[in-house]
């Protein structure tokens, strides 16, 4: 057989500097890990060639004895990680996952309750240029000015004005943990059911470091790529009563043939996560962000919320006069990854913005512990404190590259 190299040196290219480009920079990234070599092995493997749509023991396809055994053991390790009852692992994304919790709830036009997205929400909580926001009636809530915490009474407020069919709790930016069981309360008071979008912390939650939405709340959706440290994709847990109606949405409702490469990928990393070792890597990332959170208000930054018990902290550098875009391109010269992100009550446009999103995940995924946290912040401060410097940057580039060096990722890709 041909090896990439051979059959497409422009790709094969690309791979090996993508590798190298993940080796070299800090990735801050709050939504991005590094899955372990054995995940990548099933994620890149012959599962790929196989069409199943349907669900184990009743696929439309022949052929299937063996991808059901890989989809049967996904399901039973998503359910003992999470302690849920039922689990669907075929979502192809995050998006997707919540678009199968919509479409089995919800009419079109029905009214939905979410996270107002330049608050810390997510585009699929009803942005007016997602389909959320397409389809249904959408009533934000967001957090109050003072604390920068949900604002539980708007919430309740909001629910009883408006009589939401759905109410979603969890987002992007929330760099706090949250308790669904108000959550769940306040929806139940209106016969709502509550959707519970852990996308962000779900590898918090299944190692017991952040409340756990799984019997609290009606619904609950993740992405498998984030804190999990899974391949990407998506899956969603409920009670057994919603399975059926939820497997439906999920295929035909919503999509078509399912990743069983991506599946088996999905599998391998709820294993991993079912180790002692996993959870002390949850730990680790907590650690990490405070760490890294106390670091920077030492240097006089602003935190959202004044720091993070979660993986995630929002910098805001409007206070100090710069913009989001402007800091995350500066640092992607320096060769520190973060994502600009809006700020609560953000007064500028989300492709400006006044904050940047960090996330400990990927960091600690490497090896890195609290010292090189405060080795980050130092770093961040350097490039920030000397906007648009290109001998700082170029220092901070061989710093970063030290840095980097003593945790290799993946030394046989680079
Ligand atoms: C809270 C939340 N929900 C859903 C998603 C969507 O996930 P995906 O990008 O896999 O569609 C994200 C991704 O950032 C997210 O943060």
């Amino acid at each position: 057989m041909r090896s990439l190299a051979d059959v497409d040196p422009d790709i094969a290219n690309a791979l090996r500097q993508e590798a190298q480009r993940q080796q070299r920079n800090l990735e801050l990234i709050a939504s991005e890990n590094f899955v372990s070599d054995a995940v990548l092995e099933a994620v890149g493997s012959v599962l790929t060639n196989k069409y199943a749509e349907g669900y184990p023991g009743r696929r439309y396809y022949g052929g299937c004895e063996v991808v059901d055994v890989v989809e049967d053991l996904a399901i039973a390790r998503a359910k003992e990680l999470f302690g849920a009852q039922h689990a669907n692992v075929q979502p192809h994304s995050g998006a997707q996952a919540n678009m199968a919790v919509y479409f089995t709830v919800l009419k079109p036009g029905d009214v939905v309750l979410g996270p107002n997205l330049s608050h810390g929400g997510h585009l699929t909580a009803g942005s007016a240029v997602n389909y959320s926001g397409k389809f249904y009636s959408i009533v934000a809530y967001g957090v109050r000015r003072d604390t920068e915490l949900i604002d539980l009474d708007e919430v309740r407020d909001l629910a009883k004005k408006h009589r939401p069919k759905l109410v979603i709790a969890g987002g992007s930016a929330f760099p706090r943990s949250i308790d669904f069981k108000p959550f769940a309360e306040i929806a139940h008071e209106v016969e709502a059911p509550l959707m519970a979008d852990i996308a962000h912390p779900a590898g918090l939650v299944a190692a017991g470091l952040h409340p756990s939405p799984v019997g609290v709340a009606d619904w609950v959706t993740s992405t498998t790529h984030k804190t999990l440290r899974g391949p990407r994709g998506g899956m969603v847990l409920c009670g057994s009563e919603h399975a059926a109606a939820l497997d439906k949405t999920v295929m035909p409702g919503v999509q078509g043939g399912p990743l069983m490469h991506v599946i088996a990928g999905k599998a391998v990393a709820f294993k991993e996560a079912l180790t002692p070792e996993w959870r002390a890597y949850q730990q680790q990332i907590l650690r990490n962000a405070k760490a890294l959170s106390a670091a920077l208000l030492a240097k006089g930054y602003r935190l959202v919320t004044g720091g993070t018990d979660t993986h995630l902290l929002l910098l805001d550098l409007g206070v100090r006069g710069l913009t989001g875009k402007d800091a995350q391109e500066a640092l992607d010269r320096a060769w520190i990854t973060v994502n600009k992100n809006t700020i609560p009550f953000e007064t500028k446009s989300p492709m400006v913005t006044s904050g940047i999103r960090l996330g400990t995940p990927a960091v600690t995924t490497r090896g890195m512990k609290e010292p090189e946290m405060a080795q980050i912040a130092a770093l961040i401060d350097r490039v920030l404190s000397s906007m648009g410097s290109e001998s700082v940057e170029a220092k901070v580039r061989g710093d970063v590259q030290e840095l980097t060096n003593r945790f290799p990722l993946y030394p046989e890709r680079t």
